[in-house]
């Protein structure tokens, strides 16, 4: 069903308390279940891909309760786990197939894992081939290249493994398999990803080793259940961060913006490109530290996003895009091909989405070059089921002249169920 919005350019004035990181939630949910024992979450987020990611531990015989954001988990450990009768399905979710196989892989049990039609498209013999390497039996279509994945679980020998592409479910995948591997896993990366999974193994009294860019684990380590506080997520901050910058009149204060620096690229690009914000640290020390950040209508100017900073904003893409036609200039965004393989080609959706709002927008092989300022008026939108391209084109809509329709906003629930809330509370 589609929908129409008209917001006649409004200011956008108030707080925000950013919902769950969906990184960081995933990951609660999937360490509370290899974990011996409770373990309780606070700040969940209840996105329709981590709920998936619930459902498919559920369907292992995991304990899980789930009580507004707040979630415990009582869990067997791994070997505790009961071979699911059903297939285990992951929906729209990358994070939650690619790590889940990961972890299925140094089971006892047997698995079938399928998702969604965008599920069905995307790699995952980036994640198959190492952990074949490691000795799982992993089959799927197109020798395991997409799902359905069927996933005979068994006895596995670490790797010591170079990462070919910048990706933490690749990265993670292997860490959770090396759990249970026979031992030394190490993972080296040329560029960082987000580093959420060691993180959390050192939460759950697990001991791993980072140093320039090699992640190393021993095999056979136990876990403890604790508790985890999800920090807000920055990528659904982001966009109230450009919402802010762009709109008129506006003043947005965000609290609770999970800030790990493998996470943070956004503000950066934001600084870079004159941005009116500030950032104030809650703590610092806390194992995912978060911050209030207050952003307000900016004069802002192009800027190129490129190398090493792409990991840290890869999911920001998006939003920046539609950032950049606001600014002074030419942006372009290169090293950024990773964006062809997420919930669908986000270079061409971006792309051809824009356009249709009257932006200055060429793609290119490995991502888009923008010329701005362009005023954006009204028109009909595509979001390809992807709940970033939808949340680009509603903050579209808040500075467009004119009504934009969106042909399915209900994806949005995947990782923002309380997005259109949210605008709904700053309109004014
Ligand atoms: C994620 C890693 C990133 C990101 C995705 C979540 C994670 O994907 O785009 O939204 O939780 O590990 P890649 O690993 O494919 O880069």
């Amino acid at each position: 069903m589609s929908t129409t919005l008209q917001y006649s350019q409004p200011s956008l004035r108030g707080d925000i308390t950013v919902p769950g990181d969906k990184s960081v939630s995933h990951r609660s949910v999937m360490f509370g279940s290899i974990a011996e024992g409770k373990t309780t979450v606070s700040g969940f987020l209840l996105g329709e891909d981590c709920l998936r990611t619930i459902d498919c531990f559920q369907k292992l015989r995991v304990d899980i309760e789930v009580n507004g954001t707040d979630v415990t988990i009582n869990s067997p450990g791994i070997d505790g786990w009961t071979e699911p009768k059903e297939v285990l399905y992951t929906g729209n979710s990358g994070t939650t197939t690619r790590l889940m196989l990961g972890l299925l892989s140094g089971t006892k049990l047997h698995t079938i894992m399928t998702g969604d039609a965008s599920i069905g498209k995307r790699p995952m013999r980036r994640v198959a081939d190492p952990l074949r390497l490691m000795g799982a039996q992993i089959a799927g279509r197109d020798n395991g290249q997409y799902t359905p994945l069927a996933i005979q679980g068994g006895p596995l020998k670490a790797i010591d493994y170079k990462m070919p592409v910048a990706s933490a479910q690749v990265k993670s995948a292997i860490l959770l398999a090396g759990i249970r591997a026979e031992g030394t896993t190490v993972v080296r990366e040329e560029e960082i990803s987000r580093d959420h999974t060691e993180r959390m193994l050192r939460q759950f009294g697990a001991t791993v080793t980072v140093e320039d860019g090699v992640v190393s684990l021993q095999g056979g380590q136990t876990l403890t259940g604790t508790h985890v506080n999800v920090p807000g997520d920055i990528s659904s901050a982001a966009f109230f961060l450009v919402a802010g910058a762009i709109a008129k009149n506006s003043r947005i204060v965000l609290k609770n913006v999970g800030i790990n620096e493998t996470r943070d690229g956004i503000l950066e690009v934001l600084q870079k490109m004159g941005a009116k914000m500030s950032v104030a640290i809650d703590d610092e020390n806390a194992a995912e530290p978060t911050a209030t950040i207050t952003i307000e209508t900016s004069d802002l100017k192009g800027t190129t996003v490129e190398g090493a900073i792409i990991p840290r904003l890869i999911d920001e893409i998006p939003i920046i895009a539609l950032l950049a036609t606001q600014a002074a200039g030419k942006t372009i965004i290169k090293d950024a091909e990773e964006l062809k393989v997420k919930e669908t080609n986000r270079i061409d959706a971006v792309v051809n989405e824009l356009k249709k709002l009257g932006a200055n927008i060429e793609a290119t092989d490995d991502g888009m070059v923008i010329e701005g300022p362009t005023p954006l008026h009204g028109g009909s939108l595509r979001t390809y089921g992807d709940h970033r391209i939808g949340m680009m084109g509603a903050i579209a809509a808040l500075i467009a002249d004119g009504e934009v329709e969106l042909d399915d906003a209900d994806c949005i629930a995947v990782s923002y169920p309380t997005f259109f809330d949210h605008i709904n509370n700053i309109l004014k």
